[in-house]
């Protein structure tokens, strides 16, 4: 399907991890890309591989979030695509989850996807654009220690499907991208909170965690990015809303 203008996305927390992989997978296939992140710096390198706009954007405030649109749409009316990427994990029992982490963690996962395709969806109605938000196996059933995790990305996937059949009238698409552990700095970050637990060494630990994925190994970054790219870029997108496609080896089957 040819394009005959540039197209664009809006990739947040695009600063590392799966988020830096799928702004690196549109600007090289030609899309201009709005990357919002908190800080430019780590943004910065992917200038060279494409039309890649630092926007600033921190989820934990709201304040941040209407700027952060207000820029997007500033640099065009129309805005083909929007990942909702950024997100935090929490890994702690009931009993040790505060109000406060429970609140925060609702906030950058949810809330603020909530608050951002709100916000940028007369650019999205205007270009039939397509909205994928990072959900998780987390979406899908429970994990013990992620409550307050689980929580939102069960949310998010309710946003998810909700949004898709409420703006299928106006051809925008929302779908759920649901990764299993992923080799990104949450998996360490976990896996060193394991290790750190229960003594056992760090390898042991990941190990551990691969051998969840019935494939033993970890979803490469790379991989999330193909898949929101096919989602959002793709023929076949434009009749695919309210699905949840799930990146986990096997995990959840
Ligand atoms: N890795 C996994 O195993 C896994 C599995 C399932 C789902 N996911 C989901 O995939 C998404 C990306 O995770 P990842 O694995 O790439 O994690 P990551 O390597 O920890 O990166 C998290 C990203 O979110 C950004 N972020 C965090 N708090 C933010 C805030 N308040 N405002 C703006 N940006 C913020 C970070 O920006 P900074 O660089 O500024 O901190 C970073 O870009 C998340 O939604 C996560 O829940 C991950």
């Amino acid at each position: 399907m040819a394009f005959a203008r540039m197209r664009t996305v809006a990739v947040t927390g695009a600063s590392r991890g799966i988020g830096l992989a799928i702004a690196e997978a549109f600007a090289t296939s030609g899309w201009t890309v709005f990357a919002l992140a908190r800080s430019a710096a780590p943004v910065e390198p992917l200038r060279a591989k494409g039309d890649v706009r630092f926007v600033s954007f921190d989820a934990s405030s709201n304040d941040s979030v209407l700027a952060a649109a207000k820029s997007v749409l500033a640099g065009g009316a129309r805005l083909d695509a929007l990942v909702n990427n950024a997100g935090i994990a929490l890994s702690a029992s009931l009993a040790k989850t505060s109000v406060e982490d429970f609140a925060r963690i609702q906030q950058v996962n949810v809330a603020a996807p909530f608050l951002l395709t709100r916000e940028l969806l007369p650019a999205l109605v205007a270009a039939k654009g397509r909205v994928v938000n990072i959900c998780s196996t987390a979406a899908k059933k429970g994990f013990k220690y992620t409550s307050a995790y689980c929580a939102s990305k069960h949310a998010l996937l309710g946003l998810t499907r909700s949004l898709a059949v409420e703006l299928a009238s106006k051809h925008v698409t929302v779908n759920a991208v649901s990764p299993g552990w992923t080799d990104t700095d949450m998996l360490t970050a976990s896996v060193e909170r394991i290790a750190s637990s229960t003594g056992r060494s760090a390898q042991d630990a990941k190990a551990t965690l691969e051998a969840m994925n019935p494939l033993n190994r970890a979803v490469k970054p790379n991989e999330v990015a193909a898949l929101v790219h096919f989602l959002c870029a793709s023929e076949a997108g434009a009749a695919i809303t309210g699905a949840d496609y799930t990146i986990d080896g096997g995990e959840t089957v």
